[in-house]
């Protein structure tokens, strides 16, 4: 076989702009990205695309009626496919067996049933969402137990590893792509399928093959080594806060080292994203389940200490603001988990603001690529909060930065948006309640600046002592700062 079609079933954050890709670099395959949402899929064939990443519209501009095709006819799509993605979502569970930590694998479920169902002829069936290990097993046996005569299935694990904000460019240049298959003739033959796919742009030393079960399970270990860095940093910068000493420069020594290396290494209010927790408390509910209790405490600790980090930095909030947030006006700068993208599923700054609204804050929140709705529906939630109506009371969304901060007592960062490092501060300073505080929870803001233009300055992993400040910037420091 060589795949002239190709199907990808889940059309978000990652089935969207990697069949792109797939589409842009391989103009001999056809590409169809089925969703069972119709408005995501008019969204994708609209010019307001889903989701925003850089670079995403024009590579889905390119190929978009060319060789690539967003619809909601998921049988048609599957049945005239060689090669099947399927990059479903798989959050966490919400209820029964597992709630809270195993991954809810019903999506996929239904892929595989819909397959089985429609299919015709010999197809691979690529597992590209984040899965327990051995989920292909139930897969393949769900797959087997409803095969029609004629019809053959190889499935391999093929994980994704982009990340938002960056996926184009991760996709492009992979630092890996790795491929799991079965241990067989036609395992291998599947196998060289797939490959032959990304060796239309990625060079084939990048390219990994292992068993289906390890490549499964190296998707989860690299989220927990890249949260497991990130708790590991955030933990440090609770104790530089206690001892005087920073996390920048301590970060910075300790990143030299080759065997340790300087990325994933900067303190923060915490990580976010719909991948990290919910990866690792997969980690930890299959440890438990297979008695590795260890094991199983181990990771746990890694997404504790991120719960630990944003809680701390909210309290650190209210306790420099005087104790009390109630009814004062704080300027929130960023609602997306990272910068560069629209996401907030599980962004730290849900559960600072959350923190906040539970003090009674008001909250003028400002985010360049969050929709007013979203931010709306996060914060009213029922998982984050029982009183819908009085938090809708206490939110602003604003379009415009400098109306978010008139009178506002503190502006508290939460996303590392570069437009944040360009803002006027005077401009803003002036026009805000004083003592005017900055809560940088990225560090991305220029501190020194800052605390000259008289702006009390709080961030992570560091206190500006009075001393330190007078050195530095030789003006008189403002009564309100900081002193061990
Ligand atoms: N978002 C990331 O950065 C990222 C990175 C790597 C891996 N992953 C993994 O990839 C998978 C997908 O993540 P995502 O962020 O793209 O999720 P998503 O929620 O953005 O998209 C999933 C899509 O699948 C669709 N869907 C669900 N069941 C369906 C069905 N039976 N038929 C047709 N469509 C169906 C949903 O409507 C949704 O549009 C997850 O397992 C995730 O862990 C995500």
């Amino acid at each position: 076989m060589v795949v002239k079609n190709v199907c990808c079933i889940g059309a978000g954050y990652v089935g969207g702009p990697t069949c792109s890709v797939i589409a842009w670099k391989c103009p001999d395959i056809q590409v169809h990205v089925v969703d069972k949402s119709e408005m995501r899929i008019k969204q994708w064939n609209s010019d307001k695309l889903p989701i925003y990443e850089p670079d995403l519209e024009d590579v889905v501009r390119e190929c978009r009626g060319r060789n690539l095709f967003f619809t909601n006819n998921i049988e048609a799509a599957i049945k005239a496919a060689d090669l099947i993605f399927i990059s479903v979502n798989t959050p966490t569970k919400t209820y029964g067996i597992g709630k809270g930590r195993a991954a809810d694998l019903k999506h996929i479920e239904m892929c595989a049933r819909t397959i089985a169902e429609v299919s015709e002829g010999n197809k691979i069936v690529v597992e590209k969402s984040t899965v327990p290990v051995r989920a292909a097993e139930s897969i393949t046996h769900i797959l087997s137990a409803n095969t029609k005569p004629g019809v053959s299935f190889q499935i391999l694990s093929n994980p994704e590893f982009l990340a938002e904000g960056t996926a184009i460019d991760n996709l492009l240049n992979p630092d890996r792509v790795l491929i799991g298959g079965e241990e067989s003739e036609a395992g291998a033959a599947a196998v060289a399928e797939l490959t032959w796919i990304y060796n239309h742009w990625v060079p084939p030393e990048r390219i990994i093959t292992t068993s289906t079960w390890s490549s499964e399970l190296s998707k989860l270990a690299s989220n927990a080594f890249l949260a497991q860095r990130v708790s590991s940093i955030n933990a440090i910068s609770a104790l530089c806060e206690a001892t005087g000493a920073d996390v920048t420069q301590v970060a910075s020594a300790v990143g030299k080292d080759s065997r340790i290396g300087s990325k994933f290494l900067t303190a923060s209010v915490g990580f976010g994203g719909s991948c990290f927790q919910k990866d690792l408390l997969n980690l930890v509910y299959i440890a438990e389940c297979l008695n590795l209790p260890e094991v199983a405490m181990y990771w746990q600790q890694v997404t504790d200490m991120n719960v630990y980090q944003r809680t701390r930095f909210a309290k650190r909030i209210v306790e420099c603001l005087f104790n009390t947030v109630a009814d004062k006006s704080l300027a929130v700068f960023g609602f997306a988990f990272k910068k560069n993208t629209g996401d907030t599923r599980e962004s730290p700054a849900k559960y600072v603001c959350s923190h906040l609204l539970e003090e009674g804050a008001r909250l003028n929140i400002y985010d360049p690529k969050v929709e007013k709705i979203q931010i709306e529906h996060d914060l009213t939630c029922p998982t984050l909060t029982n009183e819908p109506e009085r938090v809708k009371k206490l939110i602003e969304i604003f379009d415009d930065p400098y109306e978010a901060v008139r009178d506002a007592h503190a502006i508290v960062v939460l996303t590392e948006w570069d437009e944040f490092k360009k803002f006027d501060y005077k401009r803003m300073h002036e026009v805000m309640k004083k003592p005017a505080f900055v809560f940088d929870g990225r560090k991305i803001l220029d501190h020194k600046a800052l605390i000259k233009l008289g702006f009390h300055t709080e961030t992570i992993g560091k206190r500006f002592t009075r001393n330190s400040l007078l050195r530095s910037s030789g003006e008189h420091f403002p009564a309100f700062a900081w002193t061990p």
